[in-house]
């Protein structure tokens, strides 16, 4: 099976976000017809590296940067207006052409200004244990108000001002009672104000709002390859990640079918894409955390900043347990191991592979996360390579330490290495075809 014949792809991350599936599906792209992005928002960065030059993107799929694909944002993800407009603004300053290409679902939930200020008020009121560390993106609360069905608005609800109006005034009214009771906040949020903000967005928007679950059946009814792109990564799942320190979105490709309106068979390939260490942003357990400076020149090293927030990245040994966890919930078909050239100059390289509690050893992410603050991590440790992996284009170039570390990913995960990416640029990837890999 060569890439062309993937069918319809998801590309997922394995742990907590930032893995580099911007990258892959830069890389994929060419493969494909359309690029949708079903879940999250703008609490999403993904970096992409064209030419030399950096591209960050937050709401707007990556397959945007190629023009002549479509890109979707679908039912699944919420869309903060502003921010999508200011990002294809800025992509229209740098040459791309935005218009037929970009399609965005009517049935997407809308992010609001309340949402923002809510996220930020419950995150100060949690406290520094209950603290999830958000984005400050208005995610969770956006989330909250669509299973709430009373409180959700959609953007088909904000293309039409009068049902803008008493959508707005229902819930914007509830969001001021609590400020004011229950974070005892004196500013109150106006609904002309917003209902003018949002008109105006509304209209920009208007021209790319469609259907896009007929969409996709469409193109897929004509042939036409799908690649869903995923957003944060699997151990943010709302269920099978690490909560309560999670996204609020299903973050796996289990959640390509709501968030997309596809049929739950239409998925042939699932490319789990992890980082050769571990990183997170926020806060959570952290098993294989390294608080020292082995750490910090990881973080240094692979440019560990966030895209969203500019944040510190944590950063820590592979940790195979948790991202085995998240293999079994989502299925990869195939893996995409990134970084590995952030890792040269190592001697050795422990890989999680259980947690030791007490007695006894698990290699399950339990059920009560707070667990795992306790656990002392069991590793196996692999030999390291000091050999600069930027210039290998082939797997035949690779140390053969570093073909070693990979395979050990590949048999705890359960699915062969199809990608690995040893820089940040387009051209530093290594695609194994089935006959070497
Ligand atoms: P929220 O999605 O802003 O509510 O944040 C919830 C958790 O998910 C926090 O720990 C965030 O740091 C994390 N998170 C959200 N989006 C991303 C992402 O794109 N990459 C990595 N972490 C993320």
């Amino acid at each position: 099976m060569s890439f062309p014949d993937f069918g319809h792809t998801c590309v997922v991350g394995l742990q907590w976000g930032d893995e580099g599936k911007g990258k892959i599906v830069d890389v994929l792209v060419p493969y494909y017809h359309v690029v949708v992005r079903y879940g999250g928002g703008a609490n999403a960065g993904h970096t992409v590296v064209v030419s030399g030059e950096k591209f960050a993107l937050h709401q707007l799929p990556s397959g945007i940067l190629h023009s002549e694909r479509l890109s979707v944002i679908a039912n699944g993800a919420v869309v903060d207006p502003a921010v999508l407009l200011g990002e294809i603004q800025s992509l229209r300053q740098r040459g791309l052409r935005i218009g037929e290409n970009l399609r965005i679902s009517d049935r997407a939930h809308v992010v609001f200004p309340y949402h923002r200020r809510e996220d930020q008020l419950s995150e100060r009121a949690a406290g520094p244990v209950e603290k999830i560390g958000t984005t400050g993106r208005g995610i969770g609360p956006c989330y909250a108000d669509k299973a709430s069905r009373h409180l959700g608005i959609r953007i088909a609800d904000i293309l039409d001002p009068a049902r803008l109006r008493e959508r707005l005034s229902a819930t914007v009214s509830y969001k001021n009672a609590l400020f004011r009771t229950v974070y005892e906040q004196r500013e109150q949020f106006d609904v002309e104000a917003i209902l003018s903000e949002y008109t105006a967005f509304a209209d920009q928007l208007r021209p790319f709002v469609c259907d896009t679950a007929l969409l996709l059946r469409e193109q897929m009814d004509a042939g036409k390859r799908v690649l869903f792109e995923g957003a944060q990564g699997s151990l943010l799942d709302v269920d099978h990640g690490t909560y309560p320190f999670v996204t609020s979105s299903n973050t796996g490709p289990g959640g390509v079918s709501p968030g997309a309106g596809v049929p739950p068979t239409s998925l042939r390939t699932i490319v789990g894409v992890v980082k050769a260490y571990t990183t997170r942003v926020g806060a959570g357990p952290f098993p294989t955390e390294l608080k020292n400076s082995i750490g910090d020149t990881i973080r240094e090293r692979g440019g560990e900043y966030g895209t969203t927030t500019g944040r510190p990245r944590r950063c820590g040994w592979f940790d195979a347990v948790a991202a085995s966890n998240a293999a079994l919930t989502g299925g990869p078909t195939h893996l995409a191991v990134m970084h590995l050239d952030t890792l040269s100059g190592m001697d050795e390289l422990p890989v999680c592979v259980g947690y030791r509690r007490g007695g006894s050893i698990v290699n399950r992410l339990p059920a009560d996360t707070y667990h795992l603050d306790g656990v002392e991590p069991v590793y196996e440790r692999l030999p390291g390579w000091s050999e600069s992996l930027n210039d290998c284009r082939r797997l035949a170039d690779l140390p053969a330490n570093t073909r070693g570390y990979v395979d050990f990913i590949a048999r705890r995960l359960g699915a062969p290495v199809r990608i690995l990416s040893v820089g940040p640029g387009r051209e530093q990837t290594i695609l194994v075809e089935d006959s070497a890999g």
